[in-house]
């Protein structure tokens, strides 16, 4: 019987504890916010005995846990001598935040498991009447939070931003916010446990309070309409007890003033003719200063207007044909061999993909941080933007596809606003199967309801033909489902070798756009030696030939994103003296070397500026 109790609070305290988050606010960097980013206190937990009794069950799961708070790490103090207390996050090391744990301390490189962090913190509201906010852009990868001893709640998933509602949590003088962060993978997570990429934990991004008026606008979407560059579409809402407001809608630069009403649930539509404007493109990213305003708070953002459709295998950018010349990309930072988080970090990676002439970068394989996003927005440069389904997923798993569900509804209410990110990407690599292909058709219903105007697409699998193995075909059932196909193919490293490609023929659908989401091969920056000779930049620049050459010929190529702009960590690449716990397919070596290869691209892609001659 005691079990079952147990069980049932479990699940009661845990799935309320799930949902306790606020709604997403968007749109952070024009808010009223004060930074958190900094030293943190922190304890390494791998037996989570700040979490669970020796019973193993979750202390905060057990009725009344307030009362015996020195159980769970929220930085109680004993109140006399006598009392039991085995922590103490002041007398433990700092950590700073954002990074990861992994590279502050070599203790910590591999490690996985739960760290605890603590912030002591004051805050004074503007406004003593105003409701305040907790923003994380990222803890990877699940994340239980407290504030001055009260569990605000749970997330999930480790590369999209979550917010709680504090301010009844808030007391005057020192805050003290915990934050237990488990990296651990985990076989029916997103992603599940075999990826090819480092699993940096902690407080990867951002931590920031928010202060908003009593009501606020906490969501909207302002963008062009899908296929109509006059009209703009999207919604307000509002969130708090005043919600029938009138929400007006400016565009100095235009002149445009409008107004809608908000319903009694604070949703209001937006609907209005633009007066002439300068497009957003990759040749000149306008932006333009839009502001929302209700009774006590102004709100503006950046927003660029630009359409993105597909016309048999055409990409058209504001109705023109485009040829995406892109990198795929991770978010790391090789040069402190850290996850990337900062504008300086963006700058630094996409200073690399301009110098590569790219219009275009793929961010593999989860959500990246909103920095790189807006930056790229400034400069021109499109941006696929995917949630880590990546390979061999619990496709049957309920929690599983929720899960997912969840990772990709927060990258596109934080980005859907941002003019350059044109395709989302439901999965990378993963094998053909019902289930698999339920799962992910499930995930474009979703993101078709939360953004109709993008373009869909995942990295789809392909295959030989019986009849001639020198023949590819692309004839996973997911296609149906996406506007753009896309495909990783690894001639010339995974398959056979560079000259292979001048044997291979290409059969897809002609009336899709076709973007090569992956291509390439390894070299180590500074080993030389015969084309043939794997590892060398000289077999990685034969093979970029091979393929570019390959590719060219295939009439509904309309993008591609090879692999990868940068040497990046993984635990999955042990070659000694070689790899070194290193993927080296970058074009750039981590120390930001440019291998041979990269000149290999840069000239194709300074051919194709003047797609579609
Ligand atoms: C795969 C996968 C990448 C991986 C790459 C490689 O296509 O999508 O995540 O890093 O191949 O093997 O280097």
């Amino acid at each position: 019987m005691k079990k079952t109790v147990v069980l049932f609070l479990l699940i009661l305290f845990t799935g309320f504890e799930v949902f306790s988050q606020s709604n997403l606010l968007q749109n952070l960097p024009n808010r009223k916010i004060t930074s958190l980013n900094g030293k943190w206190r922190s304890i390494v937990d791998p037996y989570e005995t700040g979490y669970y009794n020796y019973r193993y069950e979750p202390h905060d799961s057990q009725p009344g846990y307030e009362k015996n708070p020195g159980a769970i790490f929220t930085d109680y103090h004993p109140v006399n001598q006598s009392e039991l207390v085995e922590y103490n996050f002041d007398e433990s090391p700092w950590l700073l935040v954002p990074r990861s744990w992994n590279i502050q301390d070599d203790k910590l490189f591999w490690y996985e498991g739960t760290v605890w962090y603590r912030k002591l913190f004051e805050f004074t509201a503007a406004d003593p009447t105003n409701r305040i906010f907790l923003y994380f852009g990222a803890v990877n990868y699940q994340a239980e939070v407290y504030l001055n001893g009260h569990k605000l709640g749970i997330h999930v998933g480790g590369f999209t931003p979550f917010n709680f509602e504090i301010t009844k949590w808030l007391r005057p003088g020192s805050n003290s916010l915990v934050v237990k962060a488990d990296n651990r993978r985990k076989r029916e997570a997103i992603p599940t446990v075999n990826t090819d990429w480092f699993n940096y934990g902690g407080i990867t991004r951002e931590v920031w309070l928010v202060e908003e008026s009593q009501t606020f606008i906490q969501d909207y979407v302002i963008q062009l309409k899908k296929d109509n560059p006059k009209k703009v579409g999207g919604f307000i809402q509002l969130d708090g007890s005043q919600l029938n407001q009138t929400v007006t809608v400016e565009i100095p630069e235009l002149k445009l003033k409008e107004t809608v009403q908000a319903n009694s649930s604070g949703w209001a539509e937006v609907d209005f003719s633009l007066p002439d404007y300068t497009p957003w493109s990759t040749e000149n990213p306008k932006l333009y200063t839009v502001s929302l305003s209700i009774r006590n708070q102004k709100l503006t953002d950046q927003i660029g207007f630009r359409t993105i459709s597909t016309q048999g295998a055409d990409l058209l950018l504001n109705g023109k044909s485009i040829f995406l010349r892109g990198i795929s990309v991770h978010e790391e930072n090789s040069l402190r061999g850290d996850r990337a988080w900062s504008v300086e970090d963006a700058r630094l990676i996409l200073g690399r993909a301009k110098e590569l002439n790219c219009n275009f970068v793929r961010l593999a394989h989860y959500p990246h941080n909103e920095n790189i996003i807006r930056e790229a927005e400034k400069m021109g440069i499109l941006v696929w933007s995917e949630v880590p389904v990546y390979w061999t997923i619990l496709w049957d798993n309920p929690e599983t596809v929720q899960n997912a569900e969840n990772q990709l509804t927060e990258m596109i209410t934080r980005d859907r606003n941002r003019a350059n990110v044109i395709i989302w990407s439901v999965a990378n690599e993963t094998p053909v199967s019902e289930a698999r292909t339920k799962f992910l058709h499930r995930l474009v219903e979703k993101a078709r309801k939360l953004d109709g105007t993008r373009l869909i697409s995942a990295a789809l699998e392909k295959h030989s033909t019986k009849e001639d193995p020198m023949t590819l075909v692309i004839e996973d059932p997911f296609a149906d489902f996406v506007d753009v196909v896309s495909v990783n193919e690894y001639i010339g490293w995974y398959d056979g070798l560079p000259e292979k490609a001048n044997r291979v023929k290409w059969n897809v659908n002609p009336d899709k756009p076709l973007i090569i989401s992956e291509f390439g091969g390894d070299a180590q920056f500074g080993l030389h030696g015969s084309k043939e000779a794997r590892w060398t930049e000289e077999y990685q620049e034969e093979l970029y030939i091979r393929n570019l050459a390959m590719l060219e010929k295939i009439p509904s190529l309309r993008g591609l994103s090879p692999w990868i702009l940068s040497d990046f960590r993984s635990p999955r690449r042990l070659l000694p003296g070689i790899q070194d716990g290193w993927n080296r397919k970058g074009l750039f070596s981590e120390s930001g070397e440019k291998k041979k290869a990269f000149f290999v691209l840069k000239a194709y892609y300074d051919k194709k500026e003047n797609f579609p001659r």
